[in-house]
């Protein structure tokens, strides 16, 4: 099947969803003849996989495109472009109007099928655009899984059923949808047995996937906690995480599976949006801030160390000074260890989009700024409570200076030592020496650690 190699280049915006389906159509490519290249002027296939959350993502789609048709032209119109992701799914037809050089547009469910989209442009004949929205069809179409680090994403399940008022998830990526556990598992099979050592289980709401328990396995129906049981049991894996969470689907189970599970990381990626009982009731949270609170109280109650991460929205629609404060109160009722905040954006066709009161860029800007402030002392303050611990890093690259390496605490903190090239794909207990609020340095103490050392040292 494989012609001559062909030169592939995928840029990618946005989730961790979308890093995945990247990798995945690099795989659904590969029989193609299709091999990465580092920059897209050497690239016959482009691909921009997007992202649609925010206004200013949606405007880079457009923006990059522009560059890339002054690059096919300079090549001498050889380039394949392909736009995919979310604004390929929410405007696919307005990208083919707007911008000529594309050729061919497709959707976040409908990847697999890139190659008879190609060999389709190739003839000049049919349909540009592929936008359906079947994840089922998708995974069982993808060829066999490879990895390029130690750290390797499985999408569990996709879409979403939430409908928050500001958020064009459910519009782009549809309803949710879990992947059976059988699945899953052959993926994480094939993945630890190339030397993979991280998994992490990623979904648009990922505490929302349910299954049947794998064949063999009676039982009623699963929830992510036995998942990550059963995922933990695979011999080579020796860390799990999971993300990005809702905190309606934070059980009692999945919360019981930090206390038991050694292998699952100390760190929960759970989104607040707001501490405003007013405002998460306009965003269709459907908690209330009490109610978040008394989930973070039962997750470190199950594991007194765990990391807590978030995302937060200023200047939603109607958001009072009052309001923010409340966000304000909450944060430092919780401290959290890392945090993502934005400044809402308005985006066509969800019901925030509509609402009165929108609130001025000046005050949106200065609320951002006294979160962040916030947010980044507690950042700070979580790192510097790690210095002088010794913690197992797993290596996933090189860094910046020759002979350094990178990698991630079982906190989710990036941890950098010299002297490290030799352990990157592996888990090396450091002892850390230095902390700023976005990382840590460390000492290699011991050349491989567990994550089973992590929890008994946590519990010492
Ligand atoms: N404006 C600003 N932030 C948004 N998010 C989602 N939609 C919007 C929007 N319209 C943020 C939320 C979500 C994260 C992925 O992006 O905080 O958790
Ligand atoms: Fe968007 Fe809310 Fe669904 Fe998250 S839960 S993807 S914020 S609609």
């Amino acid at each position: 099947m494989s012609g001559a190699p062909k030169g592939l280049y995928i840029k990618t915006y946005g989730c961790q969803m979308n890093v995945y389906d990247s990798e995945r159509m690099r795989d659904v490519l590969k029989p193609l003849g299709y091999a990465p290249v580092n920059a897209p002027e050497a690239a016959d296939l482009v691909v921009l996989n997007t992202c649609h959350i925010r206004e200013k993502a949606t405007e880079k789609t457009f923006s990059e495109l522009g560059k890339l048709k002054r690059m096919k032209e300079a090549g001498g119109g050889r380039m394949r472009i392909a736009v995919a992701g979310c604004v390929a799914q929410a405007e696919g037809d307005e990208i083919l109007r707007r911008q000529p050089a594309v050729d061919l547009v497709v959707g976040p469910q409908s990847y697999h099928r890139l190659p008879e989209m190609i060999a389709r442009i190739a003839r000049e004949t049919g349909d540009r655009l592929e936008t359906d929205f079947a994840a089922e069809e998708k995974f069982d179409a993808l060829p066999a899984r490879a990895s390029d680090g130690p750290s390797a994403f499985i999408s569990v399940q996709e879409g979403c059923d939430k409908f928050c008022t500001f958020c064009v998830v459910p519009y782009t990526r549809g309803a949710e949808f879990s992947r059976a556990a059988d699945a899953i598992a052959a993926e994480a099979r094939q993945l630890a047995r190339q030397g993979v050592k991280e998994i992490v289980l990623i979904g648009q709401n990922v505490n929302a996937w349910h299954g049947a328990p794998p064949s063999g396995d009676a039982g009623r129906g699963w929830g992510l906690g036995q998942l990550i049981r059963h995922i933990a049991r695979i011999g080579g894996v020796e860390r799990v995480r999971y993300t990005t969470s809702h905190p309606l689907d934070m059980d009692d189970d999945l919360i019981a599976t930090h206390a038991e599970v050694d292998q699952l990381a100390p760190f929960l990626h759970l989104p607040v949006q707001s501490g405003s009982d007013r405002i998460l009731k306009a965003m269709n949270r459907r908690h209330s801030a009490a109610e978040y609170l008394r989930i973070i109280e039962q997750v470190r109650a199950a594991r007194p160390d765990i990391a807590l991460a978030s995302d937060f929205i200023v200047g939603f629609p109607g958001e009072s000074e009052r309001d923010f404060e409340a966000t304000l109160d909450l944060v430092r009722e919780v401290r959290f260890s890392q945090a993502y905040a934005f400044k809402y954006s308005r985006r066509p066709g969800t019901p925030a989009a509509g609402m009165d009161l929108q609130v001025d860029e000046a005050v949106k800007e200065e609320r951002l700024a006294r979160l962040l402030d916030l947010l980044q002392r507690q950042a700070q303050t979580f790192n510097d409570a790690t210095v002088g611990r010794r913690l197992p890093v797993l290596f996933t690259r090189a860094g910046k200076h020759s002979d350094q390496a990178l990698g991630y605490s079982p906190y989710m903190q990036p941890v950098h030592v010299d002297n490290g090239a030799g352990l990157i794909g592996r888990i090396a207990e450091a002892e850390i020496v230095a902390a700023t609020m976005s990382s840590l340095t460390g000492r290699i103490v011991k050349e491989s650690g567990t994550a089973a050392d992590a929890a008994s040292e946590a519990v010492a």
